[in-house]
């Protein structure tokens, strides 16, 4: 008998190739919840979080993927579930109805391709999230450290906003463009008109830049040139940009690792035809040493949101013998201020987490003033001074103190320079060091917001006019608070604060 030549079905080739590929995705996520099921809970660490998101454990880093997608806000986070050290990069999943209360969701990216699958390191590094007609679409980097490092940029979607597919065009930028280097990464995508934009991280020439693209369908990506780059002193790679428009300007978020690891907000004009971006301003985001890549959404309200990776790639990271390392800080607000400058400030909704409150009388403060607040180790604070009313050189607080005073982390406002600093000499088992900036346009009164939690501080003064973030890591019982005024008085107008409960649950 005579079989004629079978000539294969194109078609049916590329089905079998997807549910290959999805099956290759899904054992991969498999293997990584069986190791998270089989690792030690974190939970009786004292130093676990309780109101910030944290991974159920093992490792975390950068916010990736932030978006509202019917009805719910994703954050999605860089995730090594097989260690409490960074590792092959997965992408874990949060999910929130409001921002304050959160659930975990599995795990919506796991390495597992010839472009994005680990070897030493690799993985699905840090990407955004975008609504393309009701699927969510997920563009990630993928980093394959073989002979050479190679970074290109991915797609995967998801109709239900839980399980996710590799897309088979990846990668869909299989090359970095003219201006860029085998640093390509990160990823930020939005819509405007009738295009997808993305800004990636790159460099040349020991300057740290960013790229910019343009496409029609998420696949098919043309660059369209290097939006702006460093002067030779501002990093030689800039790592996750986020490029959006803010209170009648652009503004643009890059995070840079010099002497220490911070995330810059430049503002200007971007021009959607040339890529370019008009540079105006550059200042830190945030003035502490735990604030990095962050990542920015727009709100179903409007409002810019914004939650950064609340650690620094200096940190020695003091959880990991307990199983665990890395936290997001409390999602934030950016709004621009009559004078220009970027300001960003605590998302009001987080007051739904407050319990009784408790209040402090105005009164002149001078020396030491012990307070006796209720939740010394998870408590928000607000605290106002008088400023003309006020002779003292310096004052300010006193957190997460031991009965005996050696350990403390000490908050102060020295009034000739309007500087804000925040002091970890004394903190506890992590890093040193003395942090902060000037509160810019201080007049009559200061205004200092405090959220406290088990080993974290992140500071807010003057709605927003400068924050400094940074873990700390004392020991359980060093709880006491109080206030001080060196040189003179401190006239306090206003203290209230509220012992926080957990974001975990309904
Ligand atoms: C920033 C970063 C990103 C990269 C990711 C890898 O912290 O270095 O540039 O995508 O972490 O985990």
């Amino acid at each position: 008998m005579i079989h004629e030549p079978q000539t294969p079905d194109p078609a049916s080739e590329q089905s079998q190739m997807n549910s290959q590929r999805s099956l290759r995705h899904q054992t991969a996520i498999s293997g990584a919840h069986h190791a998270l099921d089989h690792a030690a809970s974190p939970a009786d660490c004292p130093h676990r979080p309780v109101f910030h998101t944290a991974a159920p454990a093992g490792w975390m880093n950068d916010p990736n993927g932030l978006i509202h997608f019917r009805g719910e806000f994703h954050l999605f986070y860089q995730h090594h579930p097989y260690s409490n050290d960074w590792g092959p990069m997965h992408w874990g999943h949060l999910a929130s109805r409001d921002l304050v209360r959160w659930r975990h969701l599995p795990i919506a990216l796991a390495p597992s391709e010839p472009y994005d699958r680990a070897q030493k390191g690799g993985g699905c590094y840090s990407g955004s999230a975008v609504d393309d007609d009701g699927v969510l679409t997920l563009i990630y980097t993928g980093h394959v450290d073989g002979a050479a490092q190679m970074e290109v940029q991915c797609v995967a979607t998801s109709r239900d906003g839980v399980a996710f597919t590799k897309d088979p065009a990846n990668p869909v930028i299989a090359r970095p463009p003219v201006d860029g280097s085998a640093d390509f990464r990160d990823p930020k995508v939005w819509r405007h008109g009738d295009h997808w934009y993305l800004v990636a991280g790159s460099c040349q020439g020991g300057r740290g830049n960013v790229l910019i693209f343009r496409s029609g369908d998420l696949r098919d990506w043309q660059y369209l040139g290097k939006g702006t780059e460093s002067d030779g002193t501002q990093a030689a790679m800039w790592e996750c940009p986020d490029l959006f428009p803010l209170g009648g300007v652009d503004a643009l978020i890059v995070s840079l690792s010099l002497e220490r690891t911070k995330t810059v907000v430049m503002t200007g004009a971007f021009d959607h035809a040339t890529g370019r971006f008009d540079r105006r301003s550059w200042r830190d985001l945030d003035a502490g040493p735990d604030f990095y890549a962050a990542q920015t959404l727009l709100d179903p309200r409007g409002r810019r949101i914004v939650i950064g990776w609340m650690d620094s790639w200096k940190s020695t990271f003091p959880t990991k013998p307990r199983g665990w390392a890395g936290a997001m800080s409390i999602p934030r607000v950016l709004t621009l201020a009559d004078d220009g400058q970027v300001l960003m400030s605590p998302l009001p909704e987080l007051s739904a987490l407050r319990g009784d409150p408790w209040s402090h009388g105005p009164q002149p403060i001078a020396g030491d003033h012990a307070l006796d607040a209720p939740g010394g180790s998870c408590l928000e604070l607000i605290a106002d001074f008088d400023l003309a009313a006020s002779t003292a050189t310096s004052f300010g607080l006193r957190v997460r103190a031991s009965a005996s005073g050696d350990e403390q982390t000490v908050i102060r406002f020295d009034r000739a320079t309007a500087r804000l600093t925040v002091d970890l000499d004394r903190s506890g088992c992590g890093p040193r060091g003395i942090f902060g900036g000037e509160v810019s346009g201080v007049d009559r009164t200061l205004r200092l917001h405090l959220f406290i939690d088990r080993s974290s501080l992140e500071l807010f003064a003057n709605d927003g006019r400068l924050a400094i973030t940074s873990r700390i890591y004392p020991a359980a019982a060093s709880t006491s608070l109080s206030l001080f005024a060196d040189g003179g008085t401190a006239r306090l107008t206003r203290l209230d604060a509220w012992p926080l409960t957990s974001i975990w649950g309904t």
